[in-house]
């Protein structure tokens, strides 16, 4: 099939190469026109697993081609996807401003007879599919034949093109027999369960979907602070609840708190829709404060063992919201950093791929030395904090660790490190929601 993608960030780029893998052809749309130069030179714009040798391969077979018109876009394909950012507002509520400026220019060069399918496949509130729908009749030609289709996306940065290629469900909201089977032969080479629903309902899905993930990551997050005040192992029993199948094992791992461009915006703007609807999601508010606290609990672990942060040295590994991503968005990382800076301490922090974004959106303060390498970073300080799950952190020698700290401290924020491992090369440990050897020890031979 044809088919058209407007916005080529992480979900328009990656759903557009994963299309073009399975045969359909491809035009990806954006307005900036640097991205665009730098896609049609083979350059990916992002970092993300395998994507760039899909694009290449694409460009090649013809399958995909960049353009930074919308008319050209729109004129060949039988679907329109409109995968642009829906940015938060102060109040948490969703900045629709993109969507419906799309809208309206998918209407302007919509022709009367050609019916198209527009989806929206960026992340919206419940009922915008009905504004977009009601906007671009306001804008189209009369006697121009379209539906509005709603098709959420479920990748995660990092692993997109494995979520894209072999995804759990695909969901489909159309009000329309004609659009919901123009969706189904799209989706029909992924050989996955395909749900249609109305148009509201796949909206909601998408929010209730990322909420609810954030709300399994608060609840282990909630049980880690429980866990250091018994000097239980917060590791043991996230396994012990999910193995639990009615549970699961998945979205159970504490550390530092959820970041990202996706959760902290999805849960804000949930609470503000259900809050506008009348219905308040006060459970969701109980979410977000967890979440907060489990950074602030991270820094009163630092201060207790530190004492005083001013002026000390301090290495941070991990500036990315996750591992394998470049995306420094809303990274909680990058709040630990700050944290420190304005408590006074001197940091140095290396990360493997989120340096450079970091320093272009100016998200660390200039007094921020980067290292060129992990050890480099821990040269001299006076504790390393792990704030990102990095491979890479994992497989650096303890003893090469040891020989480079002043002190041989480790605030480990994603219980990276096995602590017995730690304890033996003689560093004091401290991670999330798992009993210090050294203290475990003693309470046992008391
Ligand atoms: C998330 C969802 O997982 C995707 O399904 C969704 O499509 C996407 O948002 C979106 O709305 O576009 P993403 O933000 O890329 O994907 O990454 P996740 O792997 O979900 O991680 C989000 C945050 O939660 C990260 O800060 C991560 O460190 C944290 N996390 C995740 C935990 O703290 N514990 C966990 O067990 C899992």
């Amino acid at each position: 099939m044809n088919l058209c993608i407007i916005g080529s960030g992480y979900v328009g780029l990656v759903s557009g190469a994963c299309f073009a893998e399975v045969g359909h052809h491809v035009i990806c749309v954006d307005n900036d026109p640097k991205k665009i130069a730098m896609l049609h030179a083979g350059q990916i714009p992002i970092y993300e697993p395998g994507l760039e040798d899909l694009v290449k391969r694409h460009v090649a077979s013809h399958r995909l081609t960049f353009t930074g018109s919308i008319e050209e876009g729109v004129d060949g394909a039988d679907v329109v996807f409109i995968a642009v950012p829906t940015p938060p507002r102060e109040d948490g509520s969703v900045d629709l401003s993109y969507i419906e400026k799309v809208a309206r220019e998918i209407a302007g060069v919509l022709k009367p007879g050609q019916y198209r399918v527009v989806v929206d496949k960026s992340t919206v509130p419940v009922k915008t599919g009905d504004k977009v729908t009601e906007t671009i009749h306001r804008y189209a030609k009369p006697g121009v034949e379209f539906d509005v289709v709603s098709n959420p996306e479920f990748l995660r940065e990092g692993c997109a093109v494995a979520d894209l290629m072999k995804p759990d469900r695909v969901v489909i909201g159309s009000n329309s027999d004609k659009a919901t089977n123009l969706m189904r032969k799209i989706y029909e080479p992924f050989m996955a369960p395909i749900l249609v629903t109305d148009v509201n309902s796949a909206e909601l899905i998408k929010h209730a979907a990322n909420s609810f993930l954030a709300l399994k990551i608060s609840y282990a997050n909630a049980l880690s602070a429980i866990c250091d005040a018994a000097g239980a192992d917060v590791e043991k029993v996230v396994d012990g609840i999910g193995t639990d199948k009615r549970i699961g094992r998945h979205f159970l791992n504490t550390g530092l708190g959820y970041g990202g461009s996706c959760f902290p915006k999805d849960i804000a703007a949930f609470i503000a829709i259900c809050e506008d609807m009348g219905v308040p999601f006060t459970l969701l508010k109980e979410v977000q404060k967890i979440n907060r606290l489990q950074r602030e609990r991270f820094l009163q672990k630092m201060r207790d063992a530190l004492w005083i942060l001013r002026d000390k040295k301090i290495a941070v590994w991990g500036l990315t919201f996750k591992p394998d991503t470049d995306d420094v968005r809303s990274s909680v990382a990058i709040d630990i950093v700050n944290d420190l800076v304005r408590e006074g301490a001197h940091v140095t922090a290396y990360d493997p791929k989120g340096m450079e974004k970091a320093r272009e959106f100016k998200l660390i303060p200039e007094s921020v030395k980067l290292a060129s390498s992990a050890l480099e970073a821990a040269d001299g300080a006076e504790a390393l904090v792990l704030a990102t799950e990095w491979k890479e952190f994992r497989e650096v020698p303890l003893e090469e660790i040891k020989k480079r700290l002043h002190t041989p401290l480790v605030f480990d924020g994603r219980n990276l490190f096995d602590p017995e491992a730690m304890q033996e090369q003689g560093f004091q440990y401290r991670c999330i929601g798992r009993p210090a050897k050294e203290n475990a020890r003693k309470k046992a031979s008391a």
